[in-house]
Formats: C-alpha cells, sequence, structure tokens
C-alpha cells in the first residue's frame, strides 16, 4: 500500500481541510490602531518567563501582511482557515467600546478568505484576554462570563453571516491550570482552587454565548475546541490503571461530561474536596447547550505511571521537539473513545502538528519528520472515520511558524517557515505535501463527480 495515494480515498467529497493559527502567535502590531493590551501582552514583559525573552509585539508581522498571507492559505488549496480574534483589538477594555480599525482588520481577513473560496472558522478566545478584565479579576470573577457573552455578540454582528463556524474557547484546559494553576502561560496565577473555578466559568461563558448567538439568529456553527490527549497506564499494573483513568477524568472528562452530559465527574469533585468551583444553579444546563460541533486538538498521548513518573525519552516513541511523544494510534484511540462515551455532532480536529528542528537550505526546509507526522496522523484521523467516528475536518497548526506561547520563536511548529529577522515566508515540503494530498482529494472528488 503507498499511504500518500491511499489516504485521499479515505474521506468523504466535503471533507473541511485547513490549517489554523491564533491571533496573538502571528498577528504583532500590538499596540497599534487603538488594540487594548491583552495578558500575554502583559505576561511577555515579565522577566523570565518566555524561553527567549520574546513577545507579540512583531510576530509575524499578519496583521501588516494580510493580503500576501491570505494568498499563502489559498495556494496550499485548503478549503478552511482557522483564525482567533484578538479580543483587545476589538474591544480594548473588554467591554463598553469598540474598536474599528480592529473590527475592519477581521473584516478584511473574511473577506479575503471567502474571496478565494476558503471558509473562515472563527475562534474568539484563543487565550488574549484583555488586561482591563484581568484587573478586575479575569476568568475567576463570573463577571468576565458576562463580557464574554457580549463580546461574542458584538464579533457575530459584524461577522457571523460570513463564517462557516464560530468556536467561543481554544483550549478551556490550558486557560485553567497552565494559566492558573501552574501559572508557566498568562496570567500566571499558582492556586488549583482559582484554575478549577476558571475552568467553570469558561464552560459557562461558553453556553450561555451558544444560547445568545442563536436567539441573536447567528448562522455559523457553533463549538468549542478542547486539546485532548489519549490517557494510557505505563504499565498493567492495578494502580496505573486507576491513575489513567483519574487523568482522563480530570484532563478531558472535566470538559467533555459537562458539555455533553452536564456534570462534572463525581472523582474528581471528591478530589478537589475545597477548591471545587462555585457553580450556580442552572449552570450545568447552560453548560451542555447542544453545540453544532467538537474541535479536538490533539499532540500526543498521556502515559500515567502510579510510581516513578513516566520518562518519555525512555518510550521508544520518537519526540518531537517538544518533547512528546508522537503517538498517531492515540489520535485513532482518542476518538473512538470520546464516540463510545458520548453522542457526538461533528469532530473536526482542529490543530495537529509537530515542532521540528527546520534547518533552511538553499532556500528549502526538508522537514521529512513532519510531513510524516501529518501523514501518520490523518491516516489515524481516516482510520476513526471508518469506525464510525463523525469526523467532519482536519486542520494542520499551523500555517506558520509562531510565537509558541513560553517556547517564543524557538520551537516552529509552521509548514511555512518564517525568517524572523526579514520576515520571509517559505513553504516547507510538509507544506507542498499537504498542497499535494489536497490537490489528490480534489481530483478524487471531481473523478466521483464525472463518474456519478
Ligand atoms: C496548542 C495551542 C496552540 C499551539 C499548539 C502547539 O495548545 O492551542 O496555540 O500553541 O498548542
Amino acid at each position: 500500500m503507498n499511504p500518500d495515494t491511499d489516504l485521499p480515498r479515505q474521506f468523504p467529497p466535503d471533507f473541511v481541510w485547513g490549517v489554523a493559527t491564533s491571533s496573538f502567535q502571528i498577528e504583532g502590531a500590538a499596540r497599534e490602531d487603538g488594540k487594548g493590551e491583552s495578558i500575554w501582552d502583559r505576561f511577555c514583559s515579565l522577566p523570565g518567563v518566555i524561553a527567549d525573552a520574546s513577545n507579540g509585539e512583531l510576530a509575524c508581522d499578519h496583521y501588516h501582511r494580510l493580503e500576501g498571507d491570505l494568498d499563502l492559505i489559498a495556494s496550499l488549496g485548503v478549503n478552511a482557515y482557522r483564525f482567533s480574534v484578538s479580543w483587545p483589538r476589538v474591544q480594548p477594555l473588554g467591554h463598553g467600546a469598540w474598536n474599528e480599525p480592529g473590527l475592519a482588520f477581521y473584516e478584511r481577513l473574511v473577506d479575503g478568505l471567502l474571496k478565494r473560496g476558503i471558509q473562515p472558522y472563527l475562534t474568539l478566545n484563543h487565550w488574549d484576554l484583555p488586561q482591563a478584565l484581568q484587573d478586575q479579576g479575569g476568568w475567576a470573577a463570573r463577571d468576565t462570563v458576562h463580557r464574554f457573552v457580549d463580546y461574542a455578540r458584538g464579533v457575530q454582528r459584524r461577522l457571523g453571516s460570513r463564517v462557516a463556524a464560530i468556536t467561543t474557547h481554544n483550549e478551556p484546559w490550558v486557560i485553567a491550570v497552565l494559566g492558573h494553576e501552574k501559572g508557566n502561560f498568562a496570567p500566571g496565577i499558582q492556586n488549583r482552587q482559582t484554575a478549577f473555578q476558571v475552568a467553570h466559568h469558561l464552560l459557562l461563558s461558553h453556553g450561555l454565548a451558544l444560547q445568545a448567538l442563536r436567539a441573536d439568529g447567528c448562522t455559523a456553527k457553533l463549538g468549542i475546541v478542547l486539546n485532548l490527549g489519549h490517557h494510557e497506564p505505563a504499565t498493567a499494573s492495578a494502580e496505573d490503571a486507576a491513575l489513567a483513568r483519574l487523568d482522563d477524568a480530570r484532563g478531558r472528562r472535566w470538559y467533555t461530561d459537562p458539555l455533553f452530559l452536564g456534570r462534572y465527574p463525581q472523582e474528581v469533585l471528591d478530589e478537589l474536596g475545597a477548591d471545587a468551583p462555585v457553580v450556580q444553579a442552572g449552570d450545568m444546563a447552560h453548560i451542555a447547550t447542544p453545540m453544532d460541533y467538537l474541535g479536538v486538538n490533539y499532540y500526543s498521548r498521556n502515559v500515567s505511571s502510579a510510581g516513578a513518573p513516566f520518562d518519555v525519552t525512555k518510550s521508544g516513541l520518537p519526540l518531537t521537539e517538544m518533547g512528546w511523544e508522537i503517538y498517531p494510534r492515540g489520535l485513532t484511540e482518542l476518538l473512538l473513545t470520546l464516540h463510545r462515551d458520548y453522542t457526538l455532532p461533528p469532530v473536526y480536529i482542529t490543530e495537529n502538528g509537530g515542532a521540528f528542528p527546520d534547518p533552511v537550505v538553499n532556500g528549502q526546509v526538508h522537514d521529512a519528520d513532519r510531513t510524516d507526522y501529518l501523514r501518520t496522523h490523518i491516516a489515524a484521523t481516516g482510520a476513526a472515520l471508518a469506525q464510525g467516528v463523525p469526523v467532519a475536518g482536519y486542520m494542520v497548526w499551523s500555517l506558520m511558524d509562531n510565537f509558541e506561547w513560553a517556547s517564543g520563536y524557538v520551537k516552529r511548529f509552521g509548514i511555512v517557515h518564517v525568517d524572523y529577522a526579514t520576515l520571509q515566508r517559505t513553504p516547507k515540503d510538509s507544506a507542498l505535501w499537504y498542497r499535494d494530498l489536497l490537490a489528490r482529494c480534489r481530483a478524487l472528488r471531481s473523478g466521483a463527480a464525472g463518474r456519478g
């Protein structure tokens, strides 16, 4: 079997193929045209928190290179582009006045995609909360839930009829746990109780935003994006198995159970005790507001070891530059688990990709490792589809190298290389491979249409 020839046949003609980015990671223009400060602008100014002491002031300068980047996206032959709106760019203080130049930028982006035949997949919150809201308690404050709903309504009023989908939040686990329990991401808080209250407010604001947008007549599909790993025990021992189940409840079901079943996993509530979030009457029903789709970001598996910490360097699996195990089978397993546990709406793989060291040689980047990562994970997606999981799309993380949060610009996830000195974009071999795969999918589709 030639994996490259057989891959297109695993996907239906209407399958959505895309690339993904987020506002803070690529836009730059951090203080231009009336944009307000975000928590990531503030976080980057703290000493020692970003690996290369960098920030998002310039990033990929996407804000000023929009037309060229749209052409770049179109050159790949994707039919979808996932991006996020920077809340402080369109509503600098997180409430009240709207910033017209910011809204106009996203309008140009959306119209530019549509003109090129690409469906816009818009995310409202990919982490860059207005600092002004953080100053009033941020996601730990229940009032932020209502600010978010107002923001969602404002964005939908302006863009909702032109985008294919609106995602409320990207990876609430990261905001809650990395941002508020471990503190290595903005806003840098270290408090477990706060983290779980934040998670609850994110989920609640998601449900209330869905209700408000639908009441406003929104035509776009509405959903959320979760980062989910596949949880496995390190050994066959009963202790490891029990821990893997608990880790799965903490990392995955804490989000998916409320969204699909309207309740938090009891074992996690028991473990949290006094750190459990304050939940008001009616909250859980709001959170379980039906979604039009679920976005899944998958990068690796999670291995639970009750004894000595699991050492990924000894697992025998290859690692990406992030030190994450490359484990495509986990994506199939994860999708099957979700399919077993819930009645799923269409599922989109909204992020998947790898960081690898990418030397530029004579203007080319031969990133065979990334191509391999993408090929095997796309095949793993196809395997889940073949077993009945309603997968509707796949998006590569990321369109181009960008600001990788606490790792700064050191880790490169792009299928397009960015030279940070000149900001020149160079498609890597993986981009050319993805482009060719999508061309083969299109050819298969038109062949099928011709025969029909
Ligand atoms: C995800 C984020 C995305 C990117 C990738 C590597 O957690 O959503 O912005 O940083 O990881």
